[in-house]
């Protein structure tokens, strides 16, 4: 069997102008950051990297070792390859800038340096989430107001699940592609091109525990799912909560499904639980860009107008017909 490295995958893609090299290099550099984050990942209690960091981040979690150095190292990776004008990570509360001392390139990056930090500690899938942006013209010293772009800007989406196997999926905006580390040969390799959400399914992922905080259109929809075969949709369902975001995204990214954060009593102050320009965005691109759908119940999250770097937004995408129900109720409601 002939194997394709991540990295022949960009260098075709550079070819076919889907990509710049500058683009390419950033991948790559990411893809690197998520071997080492891998690898830190996987080693857990030997290395002591588990358990709280004992200090908090700008959304008042209490941030773990491995949220902690899965920041550094990404960015460290990127602040002097000079393909990036800036970075905005999770875990930091001001955009980042490019150190004076390394050159500077035209692209934003963003992030989600450990996605699903509650599972650490219980050796359960975490990932890394990624979003670029291009920066406006003349954007030398970005600033938060460079970074406030609309989802359907991003040039790139991506995420990397700590999983039994470490996987990288990758949008340039040409269908979703999957890679798989080979640990022996420390390289990404092709296996799985053009991923794609099937439109309808008979799974969902909801945090059911905050059923009496939800809306009545989430109370609806869910509702008429648990009611099977003898309800409204005639069909039985069944549910998935891995509570890293990621690890639910690749489940319906693998075999369809609907998953959703939705604004509910508990987290309406803050507009949400995920964030959008590093959670919701990134993800959201992935799935439209593999048939799928990503709403607000209300609103394309990709046309939401960010007025906050850290801001927070209501999630329903995965499979299209499911979505497109929801968006109804809604509507309707
Ligand atoms: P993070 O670990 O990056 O802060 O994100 C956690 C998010 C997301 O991964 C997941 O879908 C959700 O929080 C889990 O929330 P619950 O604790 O309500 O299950
Ligand atoms: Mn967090
Ligand atoms: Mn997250
Ligand atoms: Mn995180």
């Amino acid at each position: 069997m002939q194997r394709i490295s991540l990295t022949q995958f960009l260098i075709e893609q550079q070819r076919a102008g889907r990509t710049t090299a500058d683009l390419r290099l950033l991948i790559e550099v990411v893809a690197r950051a998520v071997k080492a984050i891998s690898v830190n990942v996987s080693k857990g209690a030997l290395a002591g990297v588990l358990g709280e960091a004992g200090s908090d981040n700008v959304q008042g979690e209490a941030q773990k070792k491995l949220d902690v150095i899965a920041n550094e190292i990404l960015i460290q990776a990127n602040e002097w390859g000079g393909h990036l004008a800036g970075m905005a990570s999770e875990e930091v509360e001001d955009v980042r800038p490019i150190p004076r001392e390394f050159p500077k390139g035209g692209y934003l990056l963003l992030f989600d340096p450990l996605d699903g930090s509650s599972n650490i500690d219980v050796n359960i899938s975490v990932g890394t989430i990624f979003s670029v942006l291009r920066c406006p013209e003349g954007c030398v010293e970005p600033v938060e107001a460079d970074f406030l772009q609309a989802g359907r800007e991003q040039v790139a989406a991506g995420y990397a699940l700590y999983g039994p196997s470490t996987q990288l999926i990758l949008t340039v905006g040409d269908g979703v592609h999957g890679f798989t580390l080979d640990r022996e040969m420390g390289s990404f390799v092709y296996t799985h091109p053009f991923m794609t959400v099937p439109v309808d399914t008979q799974e969902f992922a909801i945090n059911a525990s905050n059923a009496r905080f939800w809306e009545a259109p989430i109370k609806r929809y869910v509702s008429e799912m648990q009611e099977g075969k003898n309800g409204p949709r005639g069909r039985d369902f069944n549910m998935r909560w891995v509570a890293s975001m990621v690890a639910d995204v690749h489940r319906i990214l693998t075999r369809g499904g609907v998953f959703m954060y939705p604004v509910d009593d508990k987290c309406r102050a803050q507009g949400g639980k995920l964030r959008l320009m590093y959670e919701a965005n990134p993800m959201a691109m992935i799935v439209e860009q593999a048939g799928g759908a990503a709403t607000t119940g209300h609103e394309r999250i990709m046309d939401i107008q960010p007025h906050k770097l850290h801001q927070r937004v209501p999630v329903i995408l995965g499979s299209r017909n499911e979505v497109e129900r929801v968006s109804r109720y809604h509507a309707e409601a």
